[in-house]
């Protein structure tokens, strides 16, 4: 896995191109150090996820270790994955994944534990876990039904088919299709709108839908109301409607 950070984003890039990218035990906790790394650095406001290469963004969890495990193993395993997936997709920070190939399995539940997901056109994405006499273990019985209902999540992780990326924006498990040659500058077009924006903001509205999705309406309506309350407490805020009131471009601190 390589890690690098400039002007305010961190990239996480997945790098076993000759396994396409599949996650072993010690790239995931390469990921789990590298998202922590961009969580403690004050300087990062956007996380880019991406695969090596340009076949596969990551072909899933590594089978050659998945295939000798006990069940005792496999649960830890499963707990593991999720663990690094919770703490990437609950760092306060956005993430975008950049899709440049094939996100399989637990490249899939690395995507959907991004906040936001882009695309190339020749991008394949699915859960093929069943094939291999297992079920999806990093979340993706959750994820992907959250994300585009349990009927669709179903269907793909039921028949274990990949989809193509056109198909994949079409039910909405991602945001955004462009030519592989337009993927990371993209990502990273996208990723600096967000960086412009107030970071204290950025990070309550994601606690906003993570937390609110899995209350009832008036549980998350009160975690609106409170996390909004809270952002009236920033300086941020008083510098974003100050700035638009100046017809000035708001110079966000972060406090
Ligand atoms: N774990 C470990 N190794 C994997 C892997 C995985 N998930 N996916 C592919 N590899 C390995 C292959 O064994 C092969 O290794 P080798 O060169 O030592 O034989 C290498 O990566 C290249 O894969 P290969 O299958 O030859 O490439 P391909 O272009 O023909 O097919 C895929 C690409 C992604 C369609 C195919 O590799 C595949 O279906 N992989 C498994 C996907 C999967 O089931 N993921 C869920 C895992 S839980």
């Amino acid at each position: 896995m390589l890690y690098d950070t400039k002007d305010g984003l961190a990239r996480i890039t997945i790098n076993r191109p000759e396994k396409v990218n599949a996650l072993d035990r010690r790239t995931m906790q390469e990921i789990d150090r590298a998202v922590d790394s961009a969580g403690q650095d004050a300087s990062v406001g956007v996380l880019i996820v991406t695969g090596m290469g340009e076949k596969a963004f990551v072909a899933g969890a590594d089978i050659g270790e998945l295939s000798s495990q006990t069940p005792v193993e496999g649960a830890a395993y499963s707990r593991a994955g999720q663990a690094v997936l919770n703490r990437l997709e609950r760092l306060g920070k956005p993430s975008i994944a950049a899709i440049n190939g094939y996100a399989l399995g637990g490249g899939l539940e690395l995507a959907m534990a991004c906040t936001l997901r882009m695309a190339a056109e020749s991008a394949k994405l699915g859960q093929p876990e069943v094939a291999l006499g297992i079920i999806p273990g990093y979340g993706g019985t959750q994820r992907l039904a959250r994300l585009v209902g349990a009927g669709r999540a179903l269907e793909l992780i039921l028949s274990g088919e990949p989809i193509d990326a056109r198909e994949a924006h079409r039910i909405g498990l991602v945001n955004r299709v462009v030519p592989l040659i337009e993927l990371l500058p993209s990502a990273e077009s996208m990723a600096r709108t967000i960086l412009a924006r107030g970071p204290l903001a950025l990070r309550y509205a994601l606690q906003a839908v993570h937390e609110g999705t899995q209350m009832t309406l008036d549980e998350g309506l009160s975690l609106e109301a409170a996390l909004f309350g809270l952002s009236c407490a920033t300086e941020d805020m008083r510098e974003g409607t100050r700035a638009f009131i100046e017809k000035r471009r708001p110079a966000f601190r972060g406090r």
